[in-house]
């Protein structure tokens, strides 16, 4: 039996606006995830998905609960968690590498070596002496996507790395990432409002309703890799989702 890897307990977030307003954006979260686990994280805009990605990064406080990684607490940001954002986030006036080393040089080490082997991972060993500037949209999240990845972390945090790209070069994106995920069996939670793209990734996809900050539903996925966007098993978990969502009230 796989072994837990990440534990959310009770968790819940208020935000306190400046006019003193209170926002509940995350409402009593409990989640268990399984180590080498493809866990997706859907709902519409401002449901508390990148709250929630946030406060498991450490970037974030959560206002009650627990988040344990291994079993135990979680204290701050940590080289066992690679985060990857929806902008890239990239420093313009470094190359390539020098974006991807850059996680890696608090902890020293062979920083030019790992780094080539992260680009590597995502395709993009030729590009290495480029600038941001110089590369597409897919190919700067890919860059995202080799930083993540420098300190080989156990965990990937994901929110919603590929909503700005055209539709090729997100299902280019999402097979690899299905590679680095067999080759190194990492733990993913991967934030996105696309059930398609929940359903090709997911072993398992967490519903969460649109505005009130909480899990509605959790949906496992047993289909077998790769998987076909137009077969009728596929369509038959993307409709059972829109329902538990509450799209297709009419069927
Ligand atoms: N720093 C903050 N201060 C105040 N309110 C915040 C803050 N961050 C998030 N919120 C609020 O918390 C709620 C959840 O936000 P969050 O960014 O987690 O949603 P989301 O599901 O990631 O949305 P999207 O799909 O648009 O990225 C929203 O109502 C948002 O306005
Ligand atoms: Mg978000």
């Amino acid at each position: 039996m796989r072994s837990t890897k990440l534990e959310v307990r009770e968790l819940s977030k208020v935000f306190r606006t400046v006019e003193g307003r209170e926002i509940l954006a995350l409402k009593d979260i409990n989640l268990e995830v399984l180590d080498g686990e493809l866990l997706c994280i859907l709902g519409s805009s401002g449901c508390g998905k990148s709250t929630l990605l946030r406060i498991v990064a450490g970037l974030e406080q959560p206002s009650a609960g627990d988040v344990l990684i291994n079993g135990r607490p979680l204290t701050g940001p940590g080289p066992d968690r690679g985060m990857v954002f929806q902008e890239h986030l990239l420093f313009p006036w470094r190359t390539v590498r020098q974006n991807v080393e850059y996680g890696l040089e608090v902890k020293g080490g062979p920083k030019t070596a790992r780094a080539q082997e992260c680009l590597s991972m995502v395709g993009l060993e030729n590009s290495s002496e480029q600038y941001p500037k110089e590369l597409s949209g897919g190919m700067k999240q890919r860059v995202g996507i080799a930083r993540a990845l420098a300190n080989d972390p156990a965990i990937l945090l994901m929110d919603e790395p590929f909503a700005s790209v055209d539709a090729q070069t997100r299902s280019d994106l999402q097979a690899m990432l299905l590679t680095i995920w067999w080759g190194t069996r990492k733990t993913i939670l991967f934030v996105t409002h696309s059930v398609e793209e929940a359903v090709y990734l997911a072993d398992r996809v967490i519903l969460m309703g649109s505005g009130s900050g909480h899990i509605i539903d959790t949906v496992s996925v047993d289909l077998p890799r790769p998987r076909y966007r137009v077969s009728p098993e596929f369509n038959d978990v993307r409709r059972d989702i829109l329902k538990r969502l509450g799209f297709l009230t009419g069927e």
